[in-house]
């Protein structure tokens, strides 16, 4: 029996977001150049790319393309993880330990922001995975803390006219993150309470995201935990003219 072995060594991109997002979308974009129609996943899937040209790696910068380095630097591994809320497991598990993963990519449906549900959706699971990527942070016992892991929100669907603009979309998640660290905070305080201050206690501190205070959640915080987040736009698919997701190449290409 024959399995397709998957190099494990090559820069690994997770896929993660609500569901409908774009996701498995983007990734047979990325793997075949072209795309299908898709389901919602209920499984974690890999795939091995090349970044396109005219797009160059960074560490390529100053090689030719035909150098053997320079072709192997363009290779990357992308893993789609299911975005339904039950089937989240799958990307919590890639999250508690990312050390092979080069860059998160945080997919949304920017026409799904403009509206409060889409909004807190996304917000609440973004808020999870950089508190994740915060605790890996705080709780790593070298000096210099662990390798960066950069986030691009991925804002998709441009070519909706509802979407709203990246800008936008960064500032409308800021707003509902500090909420939702507003509400987990107050959560844990009123369990807290519940519990009349035995050795039970969570500690609030480690489960509050970015800085303390009473000022709002920025992305900008996540830099003191060696995060930079980003938010560019983009459309995976769009009617007869296919899509476009240079931006996000781009971003790729900084971190190979
Ligand atoms: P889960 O697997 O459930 O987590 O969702 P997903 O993030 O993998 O979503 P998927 O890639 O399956 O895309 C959901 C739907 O959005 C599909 O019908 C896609 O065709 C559509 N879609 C993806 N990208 C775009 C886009 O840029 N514009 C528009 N208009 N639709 C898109
Ligand atoms: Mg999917």
């Amino acid at each position: 029996l024959y399995r397709k072995v998957t190099p494990t060594n090559l820069p690994t991109f997770l896929l993660v977001g609500p569901s409908g997002s774009g996701k498995t979308a983007f990734t047979t974009l990325t793997e075949r150049n072209t795309v299908t129609q898709t389901h919602t996943s209920t499984a974690p899937l890999t795939v091995e790319a090349l970044l396109p040209s005219p797009h160059v790696p960074a560490s390529s910068h100053y090689r030719s393309a035909g150098d053997p380095a320079y072709e192997r630097s363009r290779r990357f591994l992308l893993l789609d993880t299911p975005g339904h809320g039950k089937l989240r497991h799958f990307a919590t598990a890639q999250l508690a330990n990312p050390a092979h993963v080069k860059g998160i990519i945080f997919v949304v449906d920017a026409a799904a922001i403009a509206e409060e549900a889409g909004l807190n959706e996304a917000a609440s699971y973004l808020h999870d995975v950089l508190l994740s990527l915060q605790k890996r942070y705080t709780e790593s016992k070298t000096s210099k803390g662990p390798k960066e892991i950069p986030v691009l929100v991925a804002a998709n669907k441009m070519d909706l006219f509802t979407a709203l603009p990246a800008s936008l979309v960064k500032v409308q998640l800021e707003k509902a993150i500090s909420e939702v660290r507003n509400s987990r905070a107050k959560a844990l305080r009123d369990a807290g309470a519940a519990l009349s201050g035995g050795e039970d206690e969570v500690d609030e501190e480690k489960e509050w995201l970015g800085e303390g205070g009473e000022g709002a959640f920025e992305f900008e915080q996540m830099r003191e935990i060696g995060t930079n987040v980003g938010v560019l736009g983009g459309n995976v698919v769009s009617g007869k003219e296919g899509g476009d997701v240079n931006a996000w190449w781009a971003w790729v290409g900084e971190q190979l």
